[in-house]
């Protein structure tokens, strides 16, 4: 996205992976994007298939005690969510990249940075069978959590800022219709556990599962029996089962690196930052930090004005924290905390209830799901 922003301003730039571009349209990922990421795909031109098969979402459910209670984002906020997996929007910014000559390298090797606290930081990167030097203007570690851009600072140059927490996600893939329009987050007394969807004929669910939950313990039929249990509902809703595509855990941690820059290098998404997924706003942070540090460079290459890419981290943190508080709080809200003592289990309750159950706390989960506005960008 950041490739394909940057090109938009007139400003050439190289894309290294380390892994083949079928694995990084393959790959499974998060599926939900915010009012403003749609806008920002679609005004930047990469829309037109997310605006053809994304399935918009005007709420979502929650779920206790069997019952659940609808969210209606378009009535508390006037805006609403676009369900599109990671790996679609993946799919069509390379081939947009390719389409207008961008220089996108798969498959590269033992990528090494050097210099980014001076004016023309470097990058050797083996490829090909050779090992590559890059000279660079700036360099943006968009590589992820386990990427090698934020180990690349020097030892204090960063504060880190986390929280992990005593439970993971169990997620499968299924070969099923959606049998409700909408995503149910489902507390219940056995764990939480998330109906959710990819298009008109896949369904992605979710069990809450203990951190190192061993996959192999999980057949097909346990899955499904413990998803009923979970998300059934006294008005006789249950998910439709359906053949299982894939299984895996994924853990859970809220985690923040600040500052988002050294020297010429700047971080965005998750090289700097990791929300758990419950608040599904992890693709949405990595869309706003590129979106920022595009406008923030357009304005060095163009405009000879410095200020924006000396408040990019800044700019980012203020939104990246938000993020993180609801996150956690989405979090909180809805999974089964073990040992936890009895008065926390019923405050939970209560305001789980409160949120079902008041406009004004519905009002507040809604505006935060369907994403906070981007600082600056009053017509999103
Ligand atoms: C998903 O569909 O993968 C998904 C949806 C909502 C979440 C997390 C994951 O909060």
């Amino acid at each position: 996205m950041l490739s394909h922003l940057l090109h938009l301003r007139g400003i050439h730039s190289i894309v290294l992976e380390a892994r083949s571009r079928t694995y990084c349209e393959e790959r499974v990922r998060a599926g939900v994007l915010e009012h403003t990421s749609v806008q920002m795909l679609c005004e930047s031109g990469v829309g037109e298939r997310l605006e053809r098969e994304g399935l918009r979402h005007e709420g979502i459910e929650l779920g206790l005690n069997g019952t659940r209670r609808r969210i209606p984002f378009m009535e508390l906020t006037g805006k609403c969510v676009t369900v599109y997996g990671q790996q679609e929007v993946v799919k069509d910014l390379i081939a947009r990249r390719l389409a207008d000559g961008g220089d996108i390298r798969f498959e590269c090797g033992r990528v090494s940075l050097e210099n980014v606290a001076t004016e023309k930081p470097r990058i050797h990167v083996d490829r090909d069978g050779q090992r590559d030097e890059i000279l660079c203007d700036y360099i943006a570690g968009c590589d992820g959590f386990h990427g090698i851009s934020r180990g690349a600072l020097p030892e204090g140059a960063l504060t880190i800022f986390e929280r992990a927490y005593p439970f993971a996600w169990l997620g499968i893939l299924a070969a099923a219709a959606p049998s409700r329009e909408e995503l149910v987050y489902m507390h219940h007394p056995r764990g939480f556990a998330l109906y959710s969807m990819r298009s008109p004929q896949v369904t992605r669910l979710y069990l809450q599962c203990a951190p190192d939950e061993d996959i192999a313990q999980w057949s097909d039929d346990r899955i499904w029996s413990e998803l009923k249990t979970r998300l059934s509902c006294s008005d006789g809703w249950r998910p439709t089962e359906g053949r299982i595509l894939q299984k895996g855990v994924t853990g859970m941690r809220s985690f923040v690196a600040e500052p988002l820059q050294f020297g010429r290098l700047f971080l965005a998404g998750d090289a700097a930052h990791i929300v758990p997924p419950t608040g599904a706003k992890g693709m949405n942070l990595a869309l706003a930090d590129v979106y920022y540090l595009a406008e923030a460079l357009e304005s060095v290459y163009h405009g000879e004005d410095c200020r924006l890419l000396e408040s990019y981290s800044g700019t980012c943190l203020r939104r990246i924290w938000k993020a993180q508080r609801f996150s956690w709080w989405m979090t909180s809200l809805l999974h089964r905390f073990e040992d936890e003592p009895m008065f926390d289990r019923k405050r939970q309750i209560a305001e789980l209830e409160y949120v079902m159950t008041s406009r004004a706390a519905a009002a507040s989960l809604a505006e935060n799901y369907v994403g906070l506005p981007l600082d600056g960008v009053e017509s999103w």
